[in-house]
């Protein structure tokens, strides 16, 4: 067993099963959820924050530490104008109504993602939520929104160029850890586990850098529809993954 997990028995779960640290999630599926039942796309992303809601109770429940969800791609700006208005909505009625419960549930947050086309307000709200939750000490919520991961690696390249151009970086200084430190993730440990729901198998330049080694879970079901039952099975795949890192099985045949 790899040192970021514990069996999930110890915590009175289900015996033998892995509990990720980390647990990322590409929520997709909500538009094609509701135009299979005749609903407009918008209401499929309502029931997507319903969704959101069981999976961060499920993660603290399960003892997951760190959970990260996609939950507005850079890519998404390409959607009609009118479903992007009502996705950054969402998250401003999400942020704004559960911000008292997470801060019961000791929940802290982090909004990754570029800023640059945010609203003022919603600039504003991302920093308080942050700013009211930092100093929680269970669950790390990080919620990537217009976010994308070369655009992260682009932003850090940019940073680290400017340090090397003032003079206070060598270019053979440059390391893995001075990438990791100008990434939006900068202390979170890389994802263990990457689930995305819809039945697609990609990961849509979603944490391109964190996820290099994650596994990776393909779950069916369309995100609205995630349960206690999805989470689980997507457990026991991970528990069933040998993690090698570019190194070899020790344990035996
Ligand atoms: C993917 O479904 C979902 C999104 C692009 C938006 C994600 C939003 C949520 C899950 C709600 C939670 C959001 C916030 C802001 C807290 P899709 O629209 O790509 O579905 P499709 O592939 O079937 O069209």
């Amino acid at each position: 067993m790899s040192l970021d997990t514990v069996i999930a028995a110890q915590a009175g779960e289900k015996p033998g099963l892995k509990i990720p640290a980390h647990v990322a999630v590409i929520m997709d599926g909500n538009g094609r959820w509701a135009t299979a039942r005749g609903k407009l796309r918008t209401e499929g992303h309502v029931e997507g924050v319903k969704a959101l809601r069981r999976l961060v109770d499920l993660a603290i429940r399960y003892g997951v530490k760190h959970l990260t969800v996609f939950s507005f791609s850079s890519e998404n700006w390409r959607r009609p104008p009118d479903e992007v208005k009502f996705i950054f909505a969402l998250l401003h009625r999400f942020v704004a109504s559960d911000l008292a419960t997470l801060i019961q549930n000791n929940v802290r947050v982090k909004i990754i993602g570029s800023r640059h086309e945010l609203d003022d307000g919603l600039k504003r709200l991302i920093d308080d939520t942050q700013r009211k939750t930092a100093h929680n000490t269970g669950l790390e919520l990080i919620v990537a929104f217009n976010y994308g991961g070369k655009s992260e690696l682009l932003e850090a390249t940019r940073r680290i160029a400017a340090d090397v151009a003032a003079g206070r970086l060598q270019p053979e200084d440059i390391t893995e850890q001075t990438v990791e430190r100008a990434l939006y993730t900068h202390g979170v440990p890389d994802p263990d586990l990457i689930i995305r729901t819809s039945g697609e198998q990609r990961t849509s330049n979603f944490l391109i850098w964190q996820g290099a080694y994650s596994e990776l879970v393909f779950i069916e079901e369309n995100w609205p529809d995630f349960s206690e039952e999805t989470f689980v099975r997507a457990l026991e795949e991970y528990s069933g993954r040998k993690r090698r890192f570019g190194g070899i099985d020790t344990r035996g045949p």
